[in-house]
């Protein structure tokens, strides 16, 4: 029987996913931190789709951890043909207003955790292929941010590894793909982020289970990158032929806009 692993799989984009592909009948496997109703989540989710679940509950941006989740498929007997790395967080502010605790955690978390799962989890893609990997980045990936640079930083490492990464495992039967969402009102810092934010947050809102829906969907169509909701596919091509100039002045205006308020 085959499952899709989904990182961040509590709340937000990473439980909409995992709803989605029940609503598809594929069963699921669901990893978040501890102590954060995985359990129940795993049971609803179950009942209302009538697949098969489970959960591990474990920190990702431990070393050990994608070591840890490997483990716990192998000895359950789960077959994984499809790896969603979805966890990931950011956050707004300058760059030195920043511990460099929490900038490492970033980077451990949307960088090393994607990298780590991924390694682990190939042979056995590759064993119960057609198979796919979606990675989990962002709009912002696609142009520098100030009062966001780790973060922007750290998605452009999303960005680049996974579409690389599509290349060298097309001929193994793994289908490799990009989310590049906008902005997503899930948890209360990205709602008030929504809420504060200038021209680029506000045009690019999608819900959640809207980007969910065409995230996975997508993705079982072998499609390789995936921009949610048409204003961000618009935005996305009207900053492509921005003059870089007139680009830094829009972001920094929009990023700025966000920091004082
Ligand atoms: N929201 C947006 O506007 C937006 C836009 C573009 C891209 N993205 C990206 O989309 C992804 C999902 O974002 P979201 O807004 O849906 O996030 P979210 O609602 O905050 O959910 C994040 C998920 O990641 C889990 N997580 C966080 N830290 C973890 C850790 N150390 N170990 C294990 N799990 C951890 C959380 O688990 P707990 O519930 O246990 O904390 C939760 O399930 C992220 O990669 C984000 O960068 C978001």
């Amino acid at each position: 029987m085959k499952y899709t692993l989904i990182t961040g799989a509590s709340q937000g984009m990473g439980l909409e996913m995992a709803r989605e592909c029940a609503s598809l009948g594929r069963n699921v496997l669901l990893i978040s931190l501890p102590k954060e109703n995985l359990k129940d989540l795993s049971l609803k989710i179950s009942k209302e789709f009538n697949v098969q679940t489970d959960f591990y509950e474990v920190d990702l941006t431990e070393n050990t951890s994608a070591k840890e989740i490997f483990n716990w498929v192998m000895k359950n007997n789960y077959s994984i043909n499809f790896l969603i790395n979805n966890a990931g967080f950011g956050g707004v502010g300058a760059f030195e207003d920043y511990t460099l605790e929490y900038l490492e955690t970033m980077i451990d978390l949307n960088i090393k955790a994607t990298t780590r799962m991924t390694h682990y989890f190939i042979p056995e893609l590759k064993k119960n292929s057609p198979a796919f990997i979606l990675n989990n980045a962002s709009m912002i990936a696609n142009f520098p941010c100030p009062y966001k640079s780790v973060y922007a930083a750290s998605k452009v490492y999303v960005k680049y590894f996974t579409e690389a990464l599509r290349i060298e495992l097309e001929s193994f039967g793994i289908s490799v793909s990009l989310l590049q969402p906008g902005a997503t009102p899930t948890n209360d810092i990205v709602k008030s982020q929504i809420q504060k934010g200038g021209f680029i947050a506000r045009v690019s809102v999608t819900e959640a289970h809207k980007v969910a829906r065409k995230a996975v969907r997508n993705t079982l169509k072998g499609k390789h990158v995936i921009v949610p909701g048409w204003k961000n596919r618009m935005s996305l091509r009207f900053l492509k032929v921005l003059p870089y100039s007139l680009l830094q002045i829009a972001i920094l205006r929009s990023y700025k806009s966000m920091q004082k308020n």
